[in-house]
């Protein structure tokens, strides 16, 4: 089962999609050759069964060199994720007492399961637990980011990449660039 970004699944996600509203997450999909207009939902593209496909099925997210080269989704995955999920989730994916280790629910969560979390978050209540996922799928500095992050916490979890900062890294590409500013609504 190949690794689908988020923009192939619209299908499965359209629930989700609809929480997202006015920007267009999308479309910044890492097939940046995607426009917009080419983004809506098409069923019959995107199997049902692909929901339910274990993650370690899933063609790796994130590319690694054998010198150590971190692909730009990797590098800046580890830049959003500790930006940002870090507070809760701990430094590197590593989990904090307020929020589970992310390299381990990536051992057996599917990017859709990852990805419905991200956009509509989750909460488990009983006695001995009161924490809440918020539900980030309004935020474009999540959103936009979001394949980059899961390939990053993928790489830990698979052991690809260790704790901190990847020390060398691959250029932002401009067909990323132009994604970007699509999705975030800035200038390109
Ligand atoms: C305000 C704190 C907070 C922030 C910020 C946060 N999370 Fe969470 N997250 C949680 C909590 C708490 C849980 C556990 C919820 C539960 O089990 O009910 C959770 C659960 C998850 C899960 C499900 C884990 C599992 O094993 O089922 C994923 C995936 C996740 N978060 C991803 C992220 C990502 C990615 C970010 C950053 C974009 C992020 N979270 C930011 C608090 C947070």
């Amino acid at each position: 089962m190949p690794f689908r970004p988020f923009l192939l699944c619209a299908a499965v996600m359209a629930g989700s999609l609809i929480a997202i509203g006015g920007f267009t997450a999308a479309a910044f999909a890492q097939d940046s050759s995607a426009t917009p207009a080419a983004q809506p939902a098409a069923p019959a593209a995107a199997p049902a069964p692909a929901a339910t496909a274990p993650a370690a099925e899933e063609e790796k997210p994130y590319k690694i060199a054998a010198d150590g080269t971190v692909d730009w989704a990797v590098y800046n995955g580890f830049r959003r994720y500790n930006g940002i999920c870090y507070v809760c989730h701990g430094p590197d994916g590593e989990g904090s007492s307020f929020a589970p280790a992310l390299i381990d629910s990536l051992k057996t969560l599917s990017f859709d399961q990852f990805l419905d979390t991200v956009v509509n978050g989750k909460e488990t209540v009983n006695t001995a637990n009161d924490k809440k996922m918020p539900s980030l799928g309004a935020d474009p500095n999540v959103m936009c980011y979001i394949n980059d992050i899961y390939a990053y916490l993928k790489a830990r979890s698979d052991g690809a990449v260790g704790r901190g900062r990847p020390a060398k890294f691959e250029k932002k590409s401009a067909d990323y660039a132009a994604a970007e500013n699509a999705c975030m609504g800035t200038p390109g």
